[in-house]
């Protein structure tokens, strides 16, 4: 059975002055009995504050990025053993990256690697853009990033690449990048869709129990009042939210239709 995650990317918004504060009160406003996996992802800056705010709650604090070497010379950035602390989670890959950080599957692949070894949950995003998807390719793209993300995440690897990868607690997230900020949603039935194609493509390389067990979250603007058309597909586990995650009302909304599919799955039932 694969778990709900309800995963809240806050982009480059708070400070260390309030983030805390909209932690805590996000916290309690999706405190539900149903096992759901929350997960905030503040900017670096606002790490310690939140998972401050998280101590005892329940929710789990994540990073929207991590370099992918260890230390060096890399001004302004982030390595993943200085994360050991603050974050138990960590976004990989966000298109906004790919977009204005030039990050290629390679790299993302690099940065996976460099997370699951500091034992970090990865939350690896892959998505199309509108004129991929207009020109009838959209799997194939989609299906070409997770082949290419996995490749470099094995060729910088030394050991068991199926073990490790397995049992980081891997999360893939199909954010279409047509949909991420717009208030224009893709449709349960194509993230559905999209779903099944990423778990095909993992097993196509090897890594068949993955493939199988992995959740996949939807993103692209996801509401409390469109989360049920995601959630209702068996394929889709949870989503990662951008804009409404900074909603205390839109979260309260969002986990609490995420607690009726969790309990559902708990109980056998979906
Ligand atoms: P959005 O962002 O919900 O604001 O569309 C989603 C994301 O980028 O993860």
């Amino acid at each position: 059975m694969r778990p709900v995650v309800i995963a809240a990317n806050w982009k480059m918004h708070t400070t260390p002055a309030d983030a805390g504060e909209l932690a805590a009160t996000i916290a309690a406003r999706t405190r539900i009995e149903a096992p759901v996996e929350r997960v905030i992802c503040p900017p670096f800056v606002c790490l310690a504050a939140v998972r401050d705010a998280l101590s005892g709650t329940g929710v789990a604090v994540g990073a929207q990025n991590v370099h992918h070497e260890l230390g060096g010379a890399y001004t302004g950035e982030i390595s993943a053993p200085m994360l050991a602390g603050l974050a138990s989670w960590v976004i990989v890959g966000h298109s906004e990256r790919r977009r204005d950080a030039g990050e290629t599957d390679e790299l993302i692949g690099r940065k996976l690697r460099r997370a699951v070894e500091a034992g970090l949950r990865p939350i690896v995003c892959v998505g199309e853009q509108l004129d991929e998807r207009e020109a009838g390719r959209a799997e194939a793209v989609v299906r070409g990033q997770v082949h290419g993300i996995l490749t470099a995440f094995g060729d910088a690897t030394i050991g068991d690449v199926a073990a490790d990868l397995g049992e980081s607690g891997v999360v893939i997230a199909y954010e279409p990048v047509w949909a991420i900020g717009t208030g224009r949603n893709a449709t349960g039935a194509d993230a559905a869709a999209m779903a099944d194609t990423i778990r095909a493509a993992i097993a196509a390389t090897g890594l068949v129990d993955l493939g199988a067990a992995v959740p996949v979250l939807y993103g692209g603007s996801v509401t409390a009042a469109n989360i049920g058309e995601f959630l209702a597909e068996p394929g889709i586990d949870g989503a990662l939210v951008g804009g409404a995650s900074l909603k205390p009302d839109e979260m309260a909304g969002i986990v609490a239709r995420a607690g009726l599919t969790a309990a559902a799955r708990a109980g056998g039932a979906g």
